[in-house]
């Protein structure tokens, strides 16, 4: 799918301050050079991006990150083992080589090895860290094909580095190590919690605050309403994404879609169901709750946030 040739024009594009769309294993990644403050720059204007939303920086390695971060706590080792290259962001102290620009003034930063050949070699032939945030506009849905990359950038698309659907396609788990604590910052498909119990001396905690975690984000167009036994809008036009057809609607919707019923599969089907829908100028996207489960963090907080501020359900 992608050629050695385009890896090296993309890793020259990279070295020279330039801005490459890559694959990862959850969403399409915008990236520039971490360690080039005028690239990164790049990267918040063509996303329409706040200065004060703190980028990931993608590396190749363990021993690549470890170059980036001021403090290396054992349980950032112990996670980046069992989980790398994987979707985990690990967030620990910064050297001063990462730019304040790409952490939004912060003195740490967020760390990840991506589970996807494509990401890991034009990271290497760069032979620079890579930041990174999903390659959308800001508070559009995330980019789980080039195409959706393509159709958020429009004639001001950088290179696309085409790798097909990304696998897990939600954002990565992030984590941060405060004080010899892992906290999550941002839920995903990666369920870290019994990992993180299993850490030595340790107590997790979750929801504290993560900067950039806007509470309109991943947003498509259309209206996006999260409803529970089957309670759709009386009026209007519009789809409804249900895990079981027998649970299905109680009002009339112009479009029944069955999504699956497992977690990751839903995950790997959920932003290309919902930009595939945005295109048809319904009215309202109405989602069917999902579980409470672990498994389900992630994804209902995708939800919840597209849904936020939405005056239906
Ligand atoms: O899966 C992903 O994480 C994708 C792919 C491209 O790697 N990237 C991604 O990036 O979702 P983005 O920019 O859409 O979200 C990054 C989030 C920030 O909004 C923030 O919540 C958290 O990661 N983050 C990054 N650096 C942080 C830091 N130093 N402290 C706390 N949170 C941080
Ligand atoms: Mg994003």
């Amino acid at each position: 799918m992608v050629t050695a040739e385009e890896i090296r024009a993309a890793a020259e594009i990279i070295r020279s301050g330039g801005l490459v769309a890559f694959p990862t294993e959850t969403v399409y990644g915008l990236g520039a050079n971490a360690c080039d403050t005028a690239a990164v720059r790049k990267i918040f204007a063509l996303k329409g991006r706040p200065a004060s939303s703190p980028l990931i920086v993608h590396v190749a390695s363990i021993e690549q990150a470890r170059a980036l971060a001021a403090e290396w706590p054992k349980q950032a080792q112990q996670l980046a083992l069992k989980f790398w290259p994987g979707p985990l962001t690990i967030v620990v102290p910064k050297k001063p080589l990462i730019p304040d620009s790409v952490t939004a003034g912060l003195q740490t930063v967020g760390l990840r090895m991506p589970k996807n050949e494509i990401a890991l070699a034009l990271i290497r032939e760069s032979r620079v860290p890579i930041a990174a945030p999903s390659a959308n506009r800001f508070t559009q849905l995330s980019p789980t094909t080039a195409q959706h990359v393509r159709d958020a950038f429009g004639s001001e698309a950088p290179m696309i580095l085409d790798g097909g659907p990304c696998e897990v396609g939600l954002e990565s788990t992030v984590v941060a190590i405060v004080e010899g604590r892992v906290e999550i910052l941002r839920p995903g498909m990666l369920m870290v919690d019994q990992a993180i119990k299993a850490l030595p001396k340790n107590n997790s905690g979750t929801a504290h605050r993560s900067p950039g975690q806007h509470e309109k984000h991943y947003s498509p167009r259309t209206k996006l309403i999260l409803v529970t036994a089957g309670n759709l809008p009386q009026q209007g036009r519009g789809a409804y994404l249900v895990r079981r057809v027998a649970d299905g609607p109680n009002a009339t919707c112009e479009r029944l879609v069955q999504m699956p019923s497992d977690a990751a599969e839903y995950a790997a089907q959920l932003y290309k169901t919902l930009h595939d829908l945005d295109r048809e100028g319904f009215d309202w996207i109405a989602v069917e709750l999902p579980p409470q489960s672990a498994e389900w963090a992630g994804i209902l907080d995708r939800l919840r946030r597209a849904a936020f501020g939405s005056s239906l359900g």
